[in-house]
C-alpha cells in the first residue's frame, strides 16, 4: 500500500510513530510560516503540518497544494498543542508533522465545494457525480448501503436462503410499467426485455426445488420518475416454497427490526408491525401507503350529515360519494391565506372546494353551534354539528377540514392534506420508522380507461381460497393473498402467495382479458413449468433504495444510489441515452424513423 494508516485512524496511542498517509487535500490553511492540510481519505481526516524549519523542500512543495490534489505524506504523529485540539474529529487530538510529500495528481478547482455540504443545483451534482460522492454525506450513504445489503445477505444466509443470479436479458414480465428492450443482432426483429423484476424466474426457481431463494436484484422500468422512483433500482428479491403469508411477514419483520437495531440503533421501530386490511387503511388514511407516525385520521361524516340542507353535502350523498375530513389540533386561528393554500391543494387534486370549521378556544359557555366558525353551520342542525364534533373528537382550538365528492377524489385530497399538515405541524418524528403491513388487497381493479379488469399487484398473485368461487361472478370482490410493507408513507415492499397451478393461472389471465394465443405466446413456457410439480410458494421484494432513503431520512432515492438517472431518465455524467453509429444500427436491423429535430435521421 502507498499508505501505512488511514486518515481516520490515528489517535494518542500512535504518538511518536512514523506514518505514511495518502489522500485528497480537503482544506489548506497557510499561516505564513506553517501550512496546515486536512488530508482526507474514505476513512476520515487527519491534520498534517508543514513546517519550513523542519523540511524546507517539503514545505516548498506544500505551498503549491490546492483543494482535491492527491498526495502522499510521511511524517511523525504528534500531540496537537494544547487548546488546538479539534473535538469534532476522531483524530482531533493529534497531527502529523510532515517530513516528506509526493504529489500524485493535481486537481482542477471542483465545480462545487467538496468540504462543505452547501446546496448546489442537482444537475451539476449529477454531472460531477464522482465529485459529489466525495462529500461526506454521500460517502456515508454509500457505506450505509453496503452495510445494509451485507446484513440482509448474512441474515438470509443464516435462515437457509441461497443467492441465485437471474438473467438481465429476458422475455418481458408484467409488473405494470413499460419494458426497456434490447434489440437482438442475431435474431432480426426480435428483442429482449430487461427485467422489471425477476418475478417469473424466482417462481421457476421454486419449481426447480430451491425452496428459499434471494437476490440483490436490479430491476428496470420505463415509467414516470419521482423522488422515490428510478428507471433502474434494486430489490431484495426473495421467494420461498411451502409457506403462507404469516411466514413471509414474520421473516420480514424480524429482518427489518434486527437490521435497524444493529445498523441504526438510534432509529426507533414500532414492534410488532401493525397490520391493516386494504379496506381499513383506505377508509382511515385515504391511501394504501399511510404514514402512521402521526394521527390526523380521516373521519367519515356522510351518515351524520346525510339529512342536512347543505347542497354540497346533499349532492355528494346523492351521487354515491362521501363526506370526509380531518381534524387539525390547534389550527383554529388559521388565516384566510393559509386556508386558501390548503384549498388550492384540494382543488388541484380534483376537489370542488374545501369546507372548514374552526372552533376557536374561548367562550366555552356559549352554545356549540355559535362557537363554530364555518360557512356551513347555518345549513346544519344542532344535532348535525354535535355529531360532527363528536366524530372528529374535536376540541376548542381545532380546525376541521371537510371534502365532499366521489370516494376516490375525497380520499386522494385528504391523504395529501393530511401529509401536508403533518409537515406544517411538524408531526413526523424523524427518528421513527413506522412500518405497517397492509393485507387483503382486492385481486383486481376495474380500469375505466381500458374497460377491463387489471391486477392490483401482478397476475401471479393467488386469490384467497374462500373467494375463488367469486372469480366468475364478482371478480371485484375477490381478495388477493397480497401484502405490502409500508414505512413512513412509502410503499417499501410488495409480495404475495402465488398461484401454483396451470388451471388457476390460466383462469386469471383470462379474466385479465388475455386471449388464448396471447397466453401461450407470453406465458406458455411458464405455464408448462407449473405442470411439472410446482410447489405452493410465495415471496416479496423490498425496494432497497427506498429502504436506505428512509434509514437516512432522505427525500430522494437518488441520494442513496451511486450513479442515478436524473428526472428525465438521463445519466448526465456519461450522457446516456445517446445515439449509436449507423453501423451498430445496421447490425441490429434498426432504422430510426423520426429523430425529431434532435439531429440524425436514417
Ligand atoms: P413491486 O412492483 O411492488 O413488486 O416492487 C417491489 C418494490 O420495489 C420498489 N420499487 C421501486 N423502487 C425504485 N424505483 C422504482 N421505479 C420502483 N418500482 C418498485 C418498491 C416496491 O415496493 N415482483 C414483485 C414483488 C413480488 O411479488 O415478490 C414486484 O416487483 O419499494
Amino acid at each position: 500500500m502507498l499508505k501505512s494508516h488511514n486518515c481516520g485512524e490515528l489517535r494518542i496511542k500512535h504518538i511518536g510513530q512514523h506514518v505514511t498517509l495518502a489522500g485528497w487535500v480537503h482544506r489548506r490553511r497557510d499561516l505564513g510560516g506553517l501550512i496546515f492540510i486536512d488530508l482526507r481519505d474514505r476513512d476520515g481526516i487527519t491534520q498534517v503540518v508543514f513546517n519550513p524549519g523542519l523540511s524546507k523542500d517539503t514545505h516548498m512543495t506544500a505551498t503549491s497544494l490546492r483543494s482535491e490534489y492527491v498526495i502522499q505524506v510521511s511524517g511523525q504523529v504528534c500531540r496537537r498543542p494544547s487548546q488546538t485540539e479539534n473535538a469534532k474529529l476522531p483524530t482531533g487530538e493529534i497531527e502529523v508533522i510532515a517530513e516528506g510529500i509526493t504529489i500524485y495528481n493535481a486537481s482542477k478547482t471542483p465545480p462545487f465545494y467538496i468540504n462543505e455540504e452547501v446546496e448546489v443545483d442537482e444537475s451539476l451534482l449529477l454531472k460531477y457525480r464522482y465529485l459529489h460522492l466525495r462529500r461526506q454525506g454521500m460517502r456515508d450513504n454509500m457505506l450505509l448501503r453496503h452495510r445494509v445489503i451485507k446484513y440482509m445477505r448474512d441474515f438470509l444466509d443464516q435462515k437457509g436462503f441461497i443467492e441465485i443470479e437471474t438473467p438481465i436479458l429476458i422475455k418481458s414480465t408484467p409488473e405494470g410499467a413499460r419494458d426497456y428492450v434490447v434489440p437482438s443482432r442475431v435474431h432480426e426483429g426480435k428483442f429482449y426485455a430487461l427485467p422489471q423484476s425477476p418475478q417469473q424466474l424466482k417462481q421457476l426457481l421454486m419449481v426447480s426445488g430451491f425452496e428459499k431463494y434471494y437476490q440483490i436484484a436490479r430491476c428496470f422500468r420505463d415509467e414516470d420518475l419521482r423522488a422515490d422512483r428510478q428507471p433502474e433500482f434494486t430489490q431484495l428479491d426473495l421467494e420461498m416454497s411451502f409457506v403462507e403469508e404469516e411466514d413471509i411477514l414474520r421473516l420480514l419483520e424480524e429482518m427489518f427490526t434486527s437490521l435497524i437495531e444493529y445498523i441504526k440503533p438510534d432509529v426507533r421501530v414500532i414492534k410488532p408491525f401493525p397490520r391493516m386490511s386494504y379496506v381499513d387503511v383506505i377508509s382511515r388514511y385515504g391511501t394504501d401507503k399511510p404514514d402512521i407516525r402521526f394521527g390526523l385520521e380521516l373521519k367519515d361524516i356522510s351518515t351524520a350529515v346525510a339529512d342536512s340542507q347543505f347542497i354540497v353535502f346533499k349532492t355528494a350523498v346523492h351521487a354515491d360519494g362521501v363526506i370526509k375530513g380531518i381534524c387539525l389540533p390547534g389550527c383554529a386561528d388559521y388565516t384566510h391565506k393559509q386556508i386558501d393554500e390548503l384549498t388550492e391543494i384540494a382543488k388541484g387534486l380534483g376537489a370542488k372546494g374545501l369546507i372548514t370549521m374552526a372552533w376557536p378556544s374561548g367562550d366555552a359557555e356559549k352554545e356549540l353551534t355559535s362557537q363554530l366558525k364555518s360557512v356551513v353551520t347555518k345549513y346544519l342542525s344542532n344535532e348535525n354539528i354535535k355529531q360532527i364534533v363528536q366524530i372528529f373528537e374535536a376540541k376548542p382550538g381545532d380546525l376541521i377540514l371537510i371534502v365532499a365528492g366521489s370516494t376516490d377524489i375525497v380520499n386522494k385530497v385528504l391523504d395529501e392534506l393530511r401529509r401536508e399538515m403533518a409537515k406544517r405541524l411538524n408531526l413526523c418524528d424523524p427518528s421513527l420508522m413506522a412500518f405497517v403491513f397492509i393485507t387483503d388487497f382486492p385481486l383486481f381493479d376495474w380500469s375505466e380507461e381500458r374497460n377491463m379488469w387489471e391486477c392490483m399487484h401482478h397476475p401471479f398473485t393467488a386469490p384467497h381460497e374462500e373467494d375463488i368461487n367469486l372469480l366468475d361472478s364478482a371478480p371485484g370482490k375477490v381478495r388477493a393473498r397480497h401484502y405490502d410493507i409500508v414505512c413512513n408513507g412509502y410503499e417499501l415492499s410488495s409480495g404475495s402467495i402465488r398461484i401454483h397451478t396451470r388451471q388457476l393461472q390460466e383462469k386469471i389471465f383470462g379474466i385479465l382479458g388475455y386471449e388464448k394465443q396471447e397466453i401461450e405466446d407470453k406465458f406458455g413456457g411458464f405455464l408448462e413449468a407449473l405442470d411439472y410439480g410446482a410447489p405452493p410458494h410465495g415471496g416479496i421484494a423490498p425496494g432497497i433504495d427506498r429502504f436506505i432513503m428512509l434509514l437516512t431520512n432522505g427525500k430522494s432515492i437518488r441520494d442513496v444510489i451511486a450513479f442515478p438517472k436524473n428526472q428525465a431518465a438521463m445519466d448526465v455524467m456519461t450522457d446516456a441515452p445517446s445515439s449509436i453509429s449507423d453501423q451498430q444500427l445496421k447490425e441490429l436491423h434498426l432504422k430510426i424513423m423520426d429523430a425529431g429535430n434532435k439531429g440524425r435521421s436514417f
